[in-house]
């Protein structure tokens, strides 16, 4: 994570500090004022971003001979120094460096002389500056995060190829249902996952916009160049209307639902990982490198990570509801409320960047007990609906094949008999019926394309390969 040491060169109390916009002013802010509104702490993280949207910015300045050729060059030269100070941590900041936007200018313009630093900010806002850098940081890093998911996605594939035709019960209302195919159950998270690779993809085409040359709110008097700052930032477009370029925040909300979203399958994922570990499922053991111990309990091994992919999804969820939220009184244009999207953006990015390599790591590595699921998929009732279903291949009506199956489970239950032994008895269904009950034939009978049975799930696995491979090409590992 690029992440720049916090070092100050003032020690001890702060000091009035002097301000970008200092001359309006008698005095510097209160330090209760400074330590309320500065934002460094946060957006120092947008380092990068800010100088490449300077540099940018500079070299637009040059060709459209705002400043000259040599003052833009000088200008480069020296936001090249600064970004290797800062990617060395050898920068050091200063009170007064109310955010990112002013320490890179305040150190540029030490580096060059007041007659350079001091015309990079012609033309042009913190305002447009920090939506520009907020977008450059969020396209960057969403789409890191969709090749995150693929590489989950990747792992349930995977372990769904390895596993074969093993099979486990299905569940409705967390009670057995039908038995599906434990490939098919993989794949079933790994499919909810395709579509946060769309979602992410798409809030980032609507971040793709470049909002520098808005100015403040207005644009400018000066002959500036947008289209060109936009093209040289590598933006598919610039905004068509300044006062939206600097009030929208559309693109934090979405980014922070599809991370919500994708929050919620891991947590889901998570959920049903604790529920498997469970002596009483015992579907799958953890591996030692992906549980936690207790400090009391010798015996145990726990699920930590998948309880805390599903614990840190509450946040992720507060997030979308806190930005919204600070979003919906917001008069036009920029006010600085707008400073609130980059903590629950960086929060969010950095949570589910991590829960994806953590849970990807668990679900690579732990073991199936494939022959416990078997045996708690081939019980009495994992055949009932194929009874019913192969009455209807007699010519029955559904409704009153239900009506006979349902009778001979509750008869089985009820008097102690084995469903088999009453299906054989049965006029109706008899022996050939009874096969159906036999182990391991009720999964086989799935055939539905899409279905959980082996011929659809072997067709299903191809379809996802296939997918992955389309989305490999979108997150660019073509
Ligand atoms: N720290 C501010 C933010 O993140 C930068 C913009 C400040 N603009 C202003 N007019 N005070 O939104």
């Amino acid at each position: 994570m690029p992440e720049v040491p916090p070092r100050r060169s003032s020690s001890g109390p702060k000091k009035q500090s002097v301000r970008l916009w200092g001359g309006r002013f008698a005095s510097g802010p209160a330090p209760q004022v400074a330590d309320y509104t500065d934002s460094l702490a946060v957006d120092r993280r947008l380092y990068r971003e800010d100088i490449a949207g300077s540099t940018a910015h500079a070299r637009m300045l040059a060709a459209v001979g705002i400043i000259t050729a040599a003052e833009g060059r000088a200008m480069e030269r020296g936001l090249a120094a600064v970004l290797k100070e800062m990617a060395a941590g050898t920068f050091e900041f200063q009170a007064g460096d109310e955010d990112i936007h002013t320490a890179v200018e305040r150190r540029l313009t030490e580096l060059t002389g007041p007659d350079v630093g001091g015309k990079l900010h012609t033309g042009r806002s913190r305002n447009d500056q920090v939506a520009t850098d907020l977008r450059l940081w969020g396209r960057r890093e969403l789409v890191a995060l969709a090749a995150q998911v693929l590489d989950l996605q990747t792992v349930l594939g995977r372990r769904a190829e390895e596993v074969g035709d093993a099979y486990l019960p299905g569940y409705t209302h967390l009670q057995r249902a039908q038995p599906v195919l434990l490939a098919h159950h993989l794949l079933a998270h790994g499919w909810a996952l395709s579509r946060d690779v769309d979602r992410l993809l798409a809030t980032v085409a609507r971040m793709d916009v470049s909002p520098l040359g808005a100015g403040a709110l207005a644009g400018s008097s000066l002959d500036l160049g947008p289209d060109e700052v936009a093209a040289e930032l590598g933006f598919a477009s610039r905004f068509e209307n300044s006062l939206d370029a600097v009030s929208d925040r559309d693109h934090v909300a979405e980014a922070l639902f599809d991370l919500a979203l994708l929050g919620v399958h891991l947590s889901r994922m998570g959920e049903e990982i604790v529920l498997w570990a469970t002596e009483e499922f015992g579907f799958i053991r953890l591996d030692d490198a992906y549980s936690t111990g207790s400090s009391m309990l010798p015996q145990k091994k726990n699920p930590d990570i998948a309880e805390l992919v599903r614990g840190k999804t509450g946040r992720l969820v507060g997030h979308v509801a806190g930005m919204l939220t600070t979003l919906k009184g917001l008069p036009l244009s920029y006010n600085r409320d707008l400073q609130e999207d980059k903590e629950p953006l960086f929060d969010a990015v950095d949570q589910v960047r991590l829960a994806l390599a953590a849970l990807g790591g668990m679900v690579a590595s732990a073991g199936f007990d494939l022959a416990r699921m078997r045996q708690a998929a081939d019980g009495q009732g994992a055949a009932a609906v194929d009874l019913a279903e192969w009455l209807v291949g007699e010519g029955m009506a559904f409704r009153d094949a239900h009506t006979i199956v349902s009778s001979l489970v509750r008869d089985s239950i009820e008097r102690h008999v084995p469903l088999a032994e009453l299906v054989e008895a049965h006029p109706a269904l008899g022996g050939e019926a009874v096969r159906l009950l036999e182990a391991g034939v009720a999964v086989t009978r799935r055939t539905t394309p899409g279905g959980a049975g082996p011929g659809p799930v072997a067709e299903q696995l191809v379809r996802y390969r296939r997918r992955l491979e389309v989305d490999g090409e979108r997150v660019g590992r073509g």
